[in-house]
């Protein structure tokens, strides 16, 4: 049933960690099929943001909805909400003894009781998804950085999540193996998956989001649609920032 409402509403959340004031006021709605790059500098709360959303971390004020229900309220079951959200970390972290397939047909598996053979073909057709058919029996140390992170992603899919989260997804690879772990997430925005991508690429940026969100000191300074923001139409504190980045 398609809904006119976002599949992620985020409304005035607030946070602090001790006396720091780490999410202030933050709100952010993101629609089905949607892709949001989070931007800002080091420090001002995206990562806390996207951990919030995957109640990894708890807030102090505001509510966050999901598929229309609150998920901040009492008795929402973490590990039944990540099932639908899926996240990948910089630091892809597999599971080193277990074969590429194995990580992925894990989840699968010991959560949904999927069969063992159902598990199997759904993490063939992921790795190929991720453009490493050919990698099913490598263990982590047997591959590159980058297709280790394609195959987190691939293990994040095979719970089939309605959002996904992406945490600097790239910030630990080697340059040549930035792309092609940007081309799998650019391809999963192309066929719609709702995703909320922290990322300093801005190529990808360009290529796949809707909007840009950047994000100082805790507060959403701007949320712009992608053709406005790469349009020139960016606030001067956003502008400061990807001066940075870019030279
Ligand atoms: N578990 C924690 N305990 C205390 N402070 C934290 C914790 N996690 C993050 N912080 C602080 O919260 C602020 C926001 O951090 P973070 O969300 O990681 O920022 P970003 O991802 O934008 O770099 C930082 O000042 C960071 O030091
Ligand atoms: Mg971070």
């Amino acid at each position: 049933m398609k809904s006119d409402k976002p599949l992620l509403e985020i409304i005035g959340v607030d946070k602090h960690f001790g006396s720091q004031h780490v999410l202030k006021n933050c709100t952010l709605s993101v629609a089905q099929g949607e892709t949001v790059v989070l931007i800002g500098p080091s420090g001002s709360g995206k990562s806390t943001l996207l951990r919030c959303v995957n109640l990894l971390e708890s807030i102090e004020g505001g509510s966050i909805f999901f598929r229309q229900g609150e998920i901040t309220k009492p008795g929402v079951e973490p590990h039944r909400l990540r099932q639908d959200i899926g996240m990948v970390f910089q630091n892809y972290e597999l599971f080193s003894h277990l074969t590429a397939a194995e990580n992925i047909m894990l989840a699968p598996m010991t959560v949904l009781g999927v069969s063992r053979a159902q598990a199997e073909a759904q993490a063939l057709e992921l790795l190929g998804k991720v453009r490493i058919p050919d990698k099913a029996d490598s263990f982590p140390d047997e591959l590159s950085g980058g297709q280790q992170q394609r195959v987190a992603i691939a293990r994040a899919l095979a719970m089939k999540p309605k959002l996904m989260l992406f945490d600097e997804p790239t910030s630990a690879l080697d340059p040549e193996m930035i792309r092609e772990v940007i081309d799998v997430m650019a391809d999963l925005s192309a066929e719609g998956m709702t995703s909320i991508v922290v990322t300093h690429e801005m190529g990808f940026a360009r290529r796949a989001a809707n909007h840009i969100v950047f994000m100082e000191n805790g507060e959403i300074i701007e949320n712009a649609p992608s053709d406005k923001f790469f349009g020139g139409e960016v606030s001067q504190r956003a502008q400061r920032f990807l001066d940075q980045i870019l030279h």
